[in-house]
């Protein structure tokens, strides 16, 4: 798999059926897997089974991003997204980034932190100091009797106590339980494990064990990515590669400084692991919940991203956050669509599959502050916008970009004006 492109050029003129086939050759699908695309892979039977009152499903258009390069391997990164541009950006800034050999990514080992709420501690001191004592076997004791998570490599692996009696409620510990869940997200096996070891803390501790559930602030669990952009690549007609990059450095400076800007700056990063994160059927609340908590951590919120023009004047770009994905169980084992997005991505590991997800946020930050920060976001938008209603009007691919072209130059980017302007050129006007 490792020296399929991704690189496919003119990818959106494609037919979707088309582009199927291309996702088919790249990842080997077979029938089943494409009916999965042409069906949204989770039948009616099984979508009852996973939520209650089950009346429908409920569908989002699934698209496949171009140019990902990371860490030497090309990827075909499905997305689920209602948003436009946010596919077209991710392939574009993947383009630029591949140009200097695309994203390098890391991750953590995936490993969750479990919350463990002790109160009506007799001596909170003695407490914490008997139960680090005993930790080798409270871990011993949670791997006992955990299920396929041990027996896939995963387990207890470390425990920390906290206290936060600064709380209004008076004194309390926490327990945080660090659990390798490997390909899992994870958080059903760290709130079994919570739950079956809660009476062996009370025992050791002569507390209440009140609260037993995972943290989404998976700061154990981060994921990063970088990766380079040559300055000449970023030249446009009004300015110079070195001016872009400037003024990508001042749009990132204020995503550092101001909450009100980093808020938008990351929902930005988000639009681009959030689709990742739904195409391969995992909780993105999750991840949402864990991206922003990290963004807060140093005690105000601030960017994911950090960006600087290099020592040879090219720009470089950086990402961490907590990426608390799977591939294994919940959601992304249900759901047959999710299946197949996994065998696109062709991703081997939870860490992978985070990697993957850290580089396409990064490559959305950096295609949504390059357009903010130089032409605005709306002329790309726009232009996609307009190109759709021109295909919605009946267009062909080929036709599609200067119908676009002539409802943007007019101002008019309607659907009705898109039918006139291919009557119109139907009768040769
Ligand atoms: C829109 O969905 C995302 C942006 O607002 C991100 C940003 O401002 O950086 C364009």
């Amino acid at each position: 798999m490792d020296d399929k492109h991704s690189a496919i050029s003119q990818f959106y003129r494609k037919s979707i059926a088309e582009r199927r086939a291309v996702a088919k050759a790249h990842a080997g699908l077979s029938a089943d897997d494409l009916e999965t695309l042409v069906n949204t892979g989770l039948p009616e039977a099984q979508a009852d089974l996973m939520i209650e009152n089950v009346i429908g499903r409920f569908s989002l258009p699934l698209g496949l991003a171009t140019n990902f390069r990371i860490n030497n391997r090309d990827f075909l990164i499905p997305m689920a997204i209602e948003e436009p541009s946010v596919v077209a950006a991710s392939s574009y800034a993947a383009k630029l980034f591949r140009a200097s050999g695309g994203f390098e990514a890391s991750s953590d080992e995936p490993i969750m932190i479990g919350q463990l709420q002790l109160l009506d501690l007799p001596d909170l001191a003695a407490a914490a100091d008997e139960i680090l004592e005993r930790k080798a076997d409270i871990l011993a004791e949670i791997d006992g009797r955990a299920g396929s998570i041990v027996r896939r490599g995963g387990g207890a692996r470390d425990l920390e106590i906290r206290d936060l009696s600064g709380s209004g409620r008076g004194e309390i510990l926490v327990l945080h339980i660090h659990i390798d869940t490997r390909d899992a997200m994870g958080a059903n096996a760290v709130n079994s494990a919570l739950e079956s070891i809660a009476p062996t803390i009370e025992r050791i501790s002569g507390g209440r064990a009140h609260l037993r559930i995972l943290s989404n602030l998976s700061d154990r669990r981060l994921a990063r990515a970088s990766g380079m952009i040559e300055a000449k690549a970023l030249e446009t007609e009004k300015a110079s590669g070195s001016q872009v990059i400037d003024v990508i450095m001042e749009a990132a400076a204020l995503a550092e400084i101001d909450p009100y800007r980093a808020a938008t700056h990351n929902k930005g990063i988000m639009n681009g692991i959030d689709a990742v994160v739904m195409a391969t059927g995992n909780d993105w609340r999750a991840v949402e919940a864990g991206a922003h908590a990290y963004a807060a951590r140093n005690g105000h919120y601030a960017s994911l991203t950090e960006w600087r023009k290099d020592d040879d004047g090219n720009l470089r770009g950086r990402i961490e956050l907590p990426l608390a994905v799977g591939i294994v169980g919940g959601a992304t084992g249900a759901h047959g669509g999710a299946q197949t997005a996994l065998k696109i991505l062709g991703v081997t590991s939870a860490q992978e599959l985070a990697e993957v997800a850290a580089a396409v946020g990064l490559a959305q930050n950096f295609a949504a502050i390059r357009a903010l920060a130089t032409e605005g976001i709306q002329r790309g938008h726009m232009r996609l916008h307009a190109r759709q209603l021109a295909l919605a009007a009946g267009a062909t691919p080929e036709d599609a970009p200067e119908i676009a072209q002539r409802m943007i130059d007019a101002g008019r980017i309607r659907l009705a004006y898109a039918k006139m302007l291919l009557d119109d050129r139907k009768q040769g006007k």
